[in-house]
């Protein structure tokens, strides 16, 4: 099978193609602009394979996808790229929209085009908004978003859905909970706490470091994107989650104590503005429909990713 990855030098990308690389004969096209969040090294021990391909390009550049489109006899597009920092999307949201909606809007048009056999667009579970104590989303559940990320994705879940409805196109949305691991950009929460505790700077949470987060270790998240590129009936939405729900004030301490550091080095900093309180999925369909679970315990996959980060200075330096 021939893949379309985007934004594949990314966190998530760049660990999903290793996964496909090391398990199936597939092959893999990755088209990623290479932002300040795409890193080409995260795919060098591959660059070589014959089986590999790399293109760096815009999704806003429907003229170049289309050239692409036209030589390679594509079956599948698995689309990553984004923007994706939510204090980014605070501060400026412009190229959120332009990513984010547009993007995905020309990468489904090529895929109605080419009559593409399956779409799957990586989403999150920031669409569905905060909730309290209690309870957690399933894909039914509208969709409520609350920061200009979280809203840019809500949108091209609706129009990937549009292109299903509509056109028939064979889609699959994917609704993860947040990731972790090798390869994630310093700016996300566990590798900048992970960074500053191994440099002795302080930690910084917002607000009073309650608020929760729902974490799954990258190689799950990967494994459950393959079960439903290979086996999601079309149209259907997945919430990918290892629930493993944890206050950002857990994930520093652990990650403090992990490295054996000063629980001092915690620092409560202003809240972000419109912060969700909580995130939480109900995970029952991709187990019942698609078998996977996810392998990685919390804890122990955050001691793996803290070794990572140690023994990678030179990639995030
Ligand atoms: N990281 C998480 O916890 C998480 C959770 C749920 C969903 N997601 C979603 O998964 C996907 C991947 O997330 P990530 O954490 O790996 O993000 P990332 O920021 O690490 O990587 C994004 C990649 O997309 C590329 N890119 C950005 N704009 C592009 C464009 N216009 N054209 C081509 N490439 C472009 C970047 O260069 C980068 O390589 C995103 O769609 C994100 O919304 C992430």
């Amino acid at each position: 099978m021939k893949i379309f990855v985007t934004g594949g030098a990314g966190f998530i990308g760049s660990n999903f193609i290793h996964y496909i690389l090391d398990n199936y004969d597939d092959y893999i096209i990755n088209f990623d602009k290479l932002t300040y969040a795409g890193n080409i090294k995260n795919l060098e021990d591959i660059e070589a394979e014959d089986n590999y391909q790399f293109f760096k390009g815009d999704i806003l550049d429907k003229d170049m996808m289309k050239k692409i489109f036209l030589k390679e006899d594509i079956d599948c597009i698995v689309n990553f790229a984004a923007e994706s920092h939510v204090d980014r999307s605070i501060s400026d949201s412009s190229q959120f929209i332009k990513t984010n909606i547009e993007g995905t809007h020309n990468l489904l048009k090529l895929a109605l085009d080419f009559n593409i056999k399956k779409f799957v667009q990586m989403s999150t579970d920031e669409v569905y908004g905060s909730l309290d104590d209690r309870g957690s989303f399933r894909e039914i559940d509208i969709l409520n978003p609350t920061n200009p990320y979280a809203a840019s994705k809500a949108a091209a879940d609706m129009i990937v859905n549009s292109f299903y409805k509509t056109y028939g196109v064979c889609v699959n949305i994917c609704r993860s909970s947040n990731n972790f691991g090798p390869h994630q950009h310093p700016e996300k929460l566990i590798p900048l706490c992970i960074i500053n505790a191994l440099n002795s700077r302080q930690l910084p949470l917002y607000g009073d470091g309650k608020n929760i987060r729902d974490w799954i270790y990258v190689k799950d998240s990967c494994r459950a994107v393959d079960a439903v590129m290979r086996k999601g009936k079309s149209g259907e939405i997945y919430n990918i989650g290892a629930g493993s729900e944890k206050t950002n004030l857990e994930v520093a301490e652990n990650i403090i104590e992990i490295l054996n550091r000063n629980m001092d080095l915690i620092e409560f900093v202003e809240d972000r503005k419109a912060h969700d309180y909580r995130y939480a999925l109900n995970t029952d369909k991709i187990r019942d429909e698609l078998n996977w679970e996810a392998e990685h315990k919390f804890y122990s996959a955050l001691k793996k990713t803290v070794d990572w980060y140690y023994q990678h200075v030179d990639w995030w330096e």
